[in-house]
């Protein structure tokens, strides 16, 4: 069997501000791992058969990866930005592939359905046209000047409005969506998905923030993204097939899918196939 590219990723594996000497048991793509931190005070990832394996603190998040990783984590700039709150939003099991949960976080059409007067509502439904490509010399895919009316789009939001987002995928299960910061106008507020696999049908999602946002106490912050995932979670552990089709022609895309088979052609390319249902031709 090869060797899958996903070995040689980056994944999250726990949140970097409860690391502690004990160490935390958890699994990357089916291999039992241990996250603390070790003696000189960095994460310390150790595998099967007391194997160390790759580590390192960004975005709030430790990250390791299975093998040998052959660039560093993916960079996002704003993380940087002076003025951000920076939030964890903590873990959300869920019974589905890893890549089935990326796909899902770039799906707006379910707004409306899935995420009732808050994300989305009746009667507007429609997804308006919007820009999908792959960028060679990043080798990310991106979706641009996404449109969608939203009731409440954050925390921070009075009321409805049309909010615009950008979404990225620059790791095979890692998602940042950029989105109009209602009280920073030409700022992005930075919402992203850490996905790590548990196993090609189980992933712990850690979603984390980068936001303009003064004002609105932590705690909510955190408890208006978790509403937002547990009703996604309903959403993915029904999906069927289980695993992410890779192969044009088993699910029929609409017009609002074109971020999705982006996603789809560039795992394929690169052979991410974890957590994918693949088809012989
Ligand atoms: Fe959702």
């Amino acid at each position: 069997m090869t060797r899958n590219a996903m070995i040689d990723e980056w994944y999250p594996v726990g949140i970097a501000g409860q690391l502690d000497a004990h160490g935390r048991k958890t699994a990357l793509m089916g291999e039992p791992i241990e996250v603390g931190r070790g003696e000189d005070g960095n994460a310390k990832v150790t595998g099967a058969n007391g194997r160390a394996l790759p580590a390192c603190i960004r975005y709030g998040h430790v990250w390791s990866s299975l093998g040998d990783p052959q660039k560093p984590l993916f960079a996002i700039p704003e993380a940087d930005q002076p003025g951000r709150r920076l939030v964890d939003v903590g873990v959300v099991r869920v019974r589905c592939s890893p890549l089935r949960a990326v796909e899902n976080f770039l799906d707006i059409a379910h707004f409306p359905f899935v995420h009732t007067d808050i994300l989305g509502a009746e009667p507007h439904t429609e997804v308006q046209n919007y820009k999908v490509e792959i960028r060679e010399d990043e080798d990310e895919v991106w979706a641009t000047q996404v449109k969608f009316y939203q009731p409440q789009a954050a925390k921070s939001a009075e009321g409805g409005i049309t909010t615009e987002y950008m979404y990225r995928v620059p790791a095979p299960t890692c998602s940042i969506l950029y989105k109009t910061c209602p009280p920073r106008p030409g700022e992005w507020d930075v919402i992203t998905l850490f996905v790590q696999p548990l196993a090609e049908d189980l992933c712990d999602v850690w979603p984390w923030m980068a936001l303009f946002d003064d004002e609105t106490p932590m705690t909510d912050l955190i408890h208006f993204q978790q509403t937002i995932f547990v009703q996604d979670r309903s959403i993915l552990e029904n999906q069927i097939p289980g695993l992410l089709p890779l192969d044009p022609g088993m699910e029929i895309p609409t017009r609002a899918d074109l971020t999705s088979v982006a996603y789809r052609r560039w795992l394929k390319r690169h052979g991410y196939t974890y957590g994918a249902q693949l088809v012989a031709q």
